[in-house]
């Protein structure tokens, strides 16, 4: 079938994206995105591109380009549905908080919800699409709820997995290196293989069996958060040898079977779902009882918590064991660069510690607004401040805390920021990004990750 209409319940941080690429490389296709948040979909049709909900490099003139077009955010989510061919479900996957499997399985309820209300609407044959990250043998449930509750019209489910990456998403879905789809009818997939294969290689679109689809993505997301907490392991023990992890990570990457990419030593991974999807496949292997696969996995968690209160501890450290009362600067708190999102970051975990230990927190990042970053710690009003200048977050710190790797943090005029502070002046580069010579030179005590200086 050729589709000519999709819709996507979820306008995130990957429905909004995925769609708005598919609708700026498929012309001839109507793509409608849905979402119960009023607000998300105003700030998705807002005259003003600087306030789409979701800031990607490149993303606004996506939109820009598609938005009235064929491309349509919409909270109409029954009508969206009955007109299209295909329905993408992208709607959040978190860990579930209560119940059997709380801080651990996936909570599927939204996804459920969705599946219920496409077939309570649909009067017409709809190809069903996993965009969500799932559980493997989702697609199973979903097919039970769509063929029990539907007014008998056919449903197909096929799982699309997404790999973008925030900060690069608009990059990444226009040269992904793979896109998978896995389904059991042949139809089904060749519709949507179609989709992409208007920008996407035909070599790079790969199809496979739903319940490896659904695999292959909690699998990709554990390997990269893997390496992650494998080199954030060894960031540890080059400290105490006087090895240097950037070093090593050179040496090791060098090598063609281990590659280069994803071997930055730092604060410790953040964003939405590197741990949701690990915990999930904890929780899914240990329900087959499989013990040991289920705590290979959860080591990677543990590392990764060990690296960020490590982080906050060394800082409590250096500053003579004692941080009550003295001003911190944090230089970021998104989890990456290029994004304004700020779930699971590690500055998250890193304020609080030392908020616990009485520091006053003054907090900058280039995007994340000041209400985000008060939600993000639960209003602590009295010990986090927000500032929209760099430069009076360092003003009369004993201390400044690189927790973010923004590029513009190495243009800054460092020797200013070292005359306005406390002596002696310490920085903390979670993300080994600043010119450590330069700034010793100037007269910074600077501290690395993974280095014993
Ligand atoms: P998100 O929270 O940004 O967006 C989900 C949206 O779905 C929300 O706006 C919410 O209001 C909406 N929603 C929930 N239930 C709904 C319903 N019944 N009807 C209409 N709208 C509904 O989440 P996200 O970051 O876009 O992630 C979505 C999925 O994609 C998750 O499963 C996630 O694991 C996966 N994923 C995320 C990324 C990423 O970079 N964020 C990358 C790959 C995959
Ligand atoms: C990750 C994956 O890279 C995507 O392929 C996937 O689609 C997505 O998760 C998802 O399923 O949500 P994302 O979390 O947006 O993407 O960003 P990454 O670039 O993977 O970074 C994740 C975290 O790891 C960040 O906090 C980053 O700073 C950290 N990181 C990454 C390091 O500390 N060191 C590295 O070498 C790489």
């Amino acid at each position: 079938m050729k589709i000519n209409s999709i819709c996507c319940i979820g306008a995130g941080y990957v429905g909004g994206p995925t769609m708005a690429v598919i609708a700026q490389k498929c012309p001839d296709i109507k793509v409608t995105v849905v979402d119960l948040n009023e607000s998300r979909i105003a700030a998705w049709n807002d005259s003003d591109f600087t306030k789409l909900p979701v800031y990607e490099p490149g993303l606004d003139a996506v939109v820009k380009e598609a938005r009235g077009r064929n491309l349509f955010f919409s909270t109409e989510v029954d009508k969206a549905i009955d007109e299209a061919q295909m329905i993408f479900i992208s709607v959040n996957t978190p860990t579930k908080m209560y119940g059997a499997g709380k801080g651990m399985a996936a909570d599927l309820k939204y996804i459920e919800l969705c599946a219920r209300q496409i077939a309570r609407v649909a009067t017409s044959d709809k190809i069903v699409v996993e965009k969500s990250t799932l559980p493997v043998r989702t697609a199973e449930a979903i097919k039970s709820i769509l063929d029990n509750t539907g007014n008998g019209v056919k449903f197909q489910i096929l799982s699309n997995p997404e790999f973008l990456a925030e900060g690069t998403a608009v990059e990444d879905l226009h040269r992904p290196d793979r896109v998978l789809i896995g389904g059991n009818e042949q139809e089904a997939i060749q519709s949507l293989v179609e989709v992409y294969g208007q920008w996407v290689p035909k070599e790079r679109i790969l199809t496979a069996n739903l319940w490896s689809s659904e695999l292959s993505k909690l699998t990709a997301n554990a390997f990269l958060a893997q390496r992650v907490s494998s080199i954030n392991a060894i960031s540890e023990l080059c400290e105490k040898t006087g090895a240097d992890v950037n070093e090593v990570a050179k040496a090791i990457g060098m090598d063609s079977r281990i590659g280069p990419k994803f071997l930055k030593a730092s604060v410790g991974f953040g964003g939405s779902c590197f741990q949701k999807d690990i915990l999930n496949l904890v929780y899914i292997a240990k329900s087959y009882g499989l013990d040991e696969v289920a705590d290979y996995w959860q080591q990677v968690v543990i590392m990764n918590d060990h690296q960020k209160h490590r982080f906050a501890k060394k800082i409590v450290k250096k500053l003579y064991n004692t941080v009550s009362g003295k001003k911190i600067a944090m230089l970021g708190w998104a989890f990456k660069k290029d994004t304004n999102d700020t779930r699971e970051s590690a500055a998250i975990d890193i304020a609080l510690d030392l908020i616990a230990e009485e520091a006053n927190v003054m907090v900058y990042d280039p995007k994340v607004s000041e209400n985000q970053i008060k939600n993000d710690v639960n209003n602590i009003e009295n010990n986090i401040k927000v500032t929209a200048d760099p430069y009076q977050a360092c003003k009369d710190a004993h201390a400044i805390a690189v927790v973010t790797e923004w590029d513009e943090f190495k243009e800054y005029d460092w020797k200013k920021i070292y005359d306005s502070m406390l002596k002696p002046a310490f920085v903390f580069d979670g993300r080994n990004i600043l010119d450590k010579e330069a700034l010793k030179k100037i007269g910074f005590v600077y501290t690395a990750i993974g280095s014993s200086n």
